[in-house]
């Protein structure tokens, strides 16, 4: 486990299964942290810099998709992580910055490790060498019922499901009760709320937990 950094900012993560409202989250803490004057970068995984979002076009939207291994996309998401680490991340932090981060490295540790059910020891050697020293002070899960989060998919605007949409339930039903576990097992990182509410009751659970964190 890497020691934590000692940077001025904060570091927050969200995670969650997709179609759970991490983004509309995201912009909510943004907003508020800003009206109490912090300064605040948003950004996501996979992607936030150009390299990056061309690794996201690789994994989520090229025609070979189907082909690509579970190695292939541990090793291109690490990629995307480590270029945002490097590029975006680290030197907001040492700015004093609070940066939000949807998604980081649980992200792997719960997709390709347990859904892909890739060996949990190299994707924890591989993510912590992606990420450096710079773990998160805190990450916000937000918790969806799979069935909630594929009905949240299909019904997304005018989108096609794209190549991670497109796995089945039993896929996102171990990305679940990944994310849960992980949470059980770091209490003192995570922080889980419940989804299903309205985006302000959400709002409300997150920044309980941001509070603590910032004042
Ligand atoms: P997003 O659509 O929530 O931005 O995420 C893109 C997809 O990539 C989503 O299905 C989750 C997946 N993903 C992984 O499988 N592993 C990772 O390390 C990351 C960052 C995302």
């Amino acid at each position: 486990m890497p020691t934590k950094h000692k940077h001025a900012g904060k570091l927050i993560s969200f995670e969650g299964p997709e179609g759970s409202g991490k983004s509309t989250q995201i912009a909510l803490l943004a907003k508020h942290l800003q009206l109490l004057g912090r300064e605040v970068l948003t950004t996501r995984e996979p992607g936030g810099t150009e390299i990056g979002e061309q690794i996201r076009n690789i994994i989520v939207h090229n025609s070979r998709g189907d082909e690509m291994c579970a190695e292939t996309e541990l090793f291109l998401f690490a990629a995307s992580r480590a270029q945002l680490v490097r590029q975006v991340i680290a030197p907001a932090l040492i700015s004093g910055t609070v940066v939000l981060t949807d998604r980081f490295l649980d992200s792997s540790t719960v997709y390709q490790g347990i859904a892909r059910n890739l060996a949990s020891d190299p994707v924890q050697q591989i993510n912590h060498f992606a990420v450096g020293n710079i773990m998160p002070d805190l990450t916000v899960i937000v918790d969806v019922p799979t069935e909630v989060s594929l009905q949240r998919i299909r019904l997304r605007a005018s989108d096609l499901p794209d190549r991670m949409e497109r796995e089945n339930a039993e896929f996102f039903a171990k990305v679940r009760t990944g994310y849960l576990l992980l949470a059980q097992s770091m209490p003192s990182r995570f922080h889980v709320v419940d989804g299903t509410r309205s985006a302000d009751e959400v709002a409300h659970d997150v920044w309980t937990a941001v509070q603590k964190l910032i004042a």
